[in-house]
């Protein structure tokens, strides 16, 4: 550990300041009370820019999942304030959270989670559902969702007839359906192997070439290598905001 503050954040050049996405502004979250409290995160403050590709890596433990959340209006700081697209979202009723979650947001997270009794087809369609949109544009939507991560073949295909690294892509374009502005990922490649992790990894890329913002975390240092900008957390804190991709081995290696 003790190599581990000496590599130097190193800010990536963005000649052209876009607008912020993410705030965090002293966010902390403490589970608990008394002798069980645990403080998950201890007054954490981050940016994140419109267009930006992030990783969150850390120990685990650290609060990244915890911090995920809260950017993901899943759970709430227990202070501090969180601003999305500049909406102050820390106080908002859980009724407004929801439509700004599936209005602005898609997430995909290490276990798929989807439906197995329904097709990749109705999987995709299921946010649309929640967003009002009429039936026959969101077959079409969620086809062409699935066409975007390479799965026009296997639209009536169930969850169970189809592979870890298939079924990750149906998250994805489940994630990506309502178009959101930002993307976050929850070890999305925790379960895949190598071959698979890549074609996700590639998915990503692309979204992000359009223009939606990612966020994942990440526990392998060949996946955090391929995003633009790795966030470091530790006991709770951000220790480095704005490492370069290329030093996170050092990191990881500590
Ligand atoms: N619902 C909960 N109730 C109590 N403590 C929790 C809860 N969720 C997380 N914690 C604790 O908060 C701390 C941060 O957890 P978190 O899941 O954010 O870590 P993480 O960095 O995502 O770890 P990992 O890499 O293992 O996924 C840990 O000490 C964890 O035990
Ligand atoms: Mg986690």
């Amino acid at each position: 550990m003790a190599n581990t503050l000496s590599v130097t954040d190193s800010r990536v050049p963005n000649p052209v300041n876009q607008p912020v996405i993410i705030r965090l502004e002293d966010i902390f979250k403490v589970y608990g009370s008394g002798e069980t409290e645990v403080r998950a995160l201890n007054g954490v403050n981050l940016t994140v820019e419109q267009g930006e590709y992030c990783s969150i890596m850390g120990p685990s433990g650290s609060g990244k999942s915890t911090a995920m959340n809260i950017i993901g209006c899943l759970d709430r700081p227990s202070s501090g304030h969180y601003y999305l697209d500049n909406l102050d979202v820390a106080q908002m009723e859980d009724a407004d959270l929801a439509r700004i979650r599936n209005k602005k947001l898609g997430f995909v997270f290490q276990q798929f989670h989807l439906l197995s009794q329904l097709s990749a087809l109705e999987n995709v369609m299921l946010p649309m559902v929640y967003a009002g949109v009429n039936a026959g544009e969101r077959r079409d939507r969620a086809a062409e969702a699935l066409k975007r991560v390479g799965l026009e073949k296997r639209l009536n295909n169930k969850p169970t007839q189809l592979s870890g690294g298939q079924q990750q892509r149906v998250a994805i374009a489940r994630a990506i359906v309502n178009r959101p502005v930002l993307l976050l990922a929850d070890e999305p490649t925790g379960a895949l192997d190598s071959r698979t992790t890549q074609e996700v990894l590639d998915i990503f890329t692309e979204l992000n070439a359009t223009g939606i913002t990612v966020v994942m975390v990440t526990h392998e240092p060949d996946v955090a290598r391929q995003t633009k900008r790795v966030v470091w957390f530790r006991d709770g804190e951000v220790v480095h905001s704005n490492l370069s991709p290329s030093d996170v081995g050092h990191l990881a290696a500590s």
